[in-house]
């Protein structure tokens, strides 16, 4: 305004008119920026200041890479003020390959970009619920399908954080975690962790409320499962009868292969027992996830005290790929289904070799049913 008055006093009345133009542009641009100083800092005003992962970097996790490239942000230290040096973060993203050997880049179980976290608000929190196991249960389809609902935000790639990076601290971990809002619940699944020993006790220590699932299949075919992605990778691995017998003819199993080992379903949760009660571990019925979907994900909401959005209504079965998919949503023209590695053909076993293995499991599976209360029947 004082630019305005002025001018109107010493200007001669053909330049008024224009310079009156300029001041009023000038201010309304002034305007203009204060609002988006505003606005930009808004976001950062919502956050609680003493929450030290606030400043992590918005990426979404949806994916490996990204999974990876948050992951060395995380690792980096934080300053006197707090927060991380994103110059570094720069610096560093073009060794992430090298110098990351923590979160493997995972492509073959890469989740769907749906609900991955990307929002912009609230805070990152540690995982009120983990998916624990087992590896090759159906762990993939239990967290693209609870993540549909509107409450369940959550990490898309395996964190590892419980068995292979733990000494780098629950502020790496949360951070990795996406924001979420007072009422929404954080998830992660990491399948290796029902298998390993020290993982309940860890959790226990960052949460003894930490919800727990578990998708169990029948751990013959889960082992069959097991072998096939293995051999995928590993073309010239050997057979499959080599690997899981010390002698086959006295049907003598190899519980030192790992995936024998993980269908020991008794044995590992008896671990788990000792840190939580049972009542804080939901069992996901592998084969009836394939078979009923939506029966199985009421159960899993009713377990997470959340409402019962995701239903039959969501699901189809792809016939092509014979399994159970997603709709499409209304903001995508195609519908879901999970990658070709899940749900792939497996490799034949003769049927004595399969008996021999029903034999072994049998022991392991009663007293399965017996802690659980649940008999999955797999015969
Ligand atoms: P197979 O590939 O042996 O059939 P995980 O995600 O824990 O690795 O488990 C993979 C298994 O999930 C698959 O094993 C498949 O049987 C099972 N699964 C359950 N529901 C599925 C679905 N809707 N689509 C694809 N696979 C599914």
């Amino acid at each position: 305004m004082a630019c305005i008055l002025l001018y109107s006093r010493v200007a001669p009345s053909s330049y008024r008119h224009t310079r009156t133009c300029i001041c009023i542009f000038s201010l309304s641009l002034s305007l203009s920026y204060i609002c988006y100083c505003l606005l930009f800092s808004s976001d950062a005003i919502m956050q609680k200041p003493s929450d030290p992962t606030q400043n992590c970097l918005r990426l979404r996790s949806d994916g490996g890479k990204k999974l990876q490239q948050k992951s060395l942000y995380c690792t980096l230290p934080l300053n006197a003020r707090g927060t991380r040096d994103i110059s570094l973060h720069e610096a560093n993203q073009s060794n992430a390959s090298v110098n990351l050997n923590t979160v493997r880049n995972n492509t073959s179980d890469r989740p769907t970009p749906n609900n991955t976290g990307s929002g912009k608000f609230g805070n990152k929190k540690l995982p009120n619920a983990i998916i624990v196991g087992v590896k090759k249960g159906g762990t993939r389809a239990v967290l693209e399908f609870i993540r549909i609902h509107p409450d369940v935000r959550a990490v898309g790639t395996e964190t590892h954080f419980f068995d292979r990076n733990y000494d780098r601290g629950l502020d790496w971990y949360r951070c990795l975690m996406p924001r979420t809002m007072e009422s929404q619940i954080t998830m992660e699944k990491t399948p290796s962790y029902f298998v390993t020993r020290e993982t309940p006790r860890r959790i226990s220590a960052m949460s003894r409320d930490t919800k727990l699932i578990v998708v169990v299949r029948d751990p013959v075919t889960r082992v069959i499962s097991d072998y096939t992605q293995t051999l995928s990778k590993t073309p010239d691995l050997p057979s499959f009868q080599d690997l899981a017998f010390q002698n086959q003819s006295l049907g003598l199993v190899d519980t030192s292969w790992n995936a024998i080992r993980i269908g020991m379903y008794a044995l590992h949760l008896e671990n788990w027992l000792r840190y939580f009660p049972l009542s804080q571990i939901h069992f996901v019925n592998g084969e009836r996830l394939i078979t009923d979907p939506a029966g199985e994900l009421a159960r899993v909401q009713d377990f997470l005290g959340l409402k019962r959005i995701v239903t039959d209504k969501h699901f189809y079965f792809n016939r092509t790929k014979g399994f159970p998919c997603l709709k499409k949503p209304e903001s995508s023209s195609s519908p879901r289904c999970l990658g070709k590695s899940k749900g792939r053909t497996h490799i034949q076993i003769d049927h004595d070799t399969i008996e021999q293995l029903r034999d072994f499991y049998r022991p392991y599976n009663v007293k399965f049913y017996e802690m659980v209360g649940h008999d999955f029947r797999w015969e």
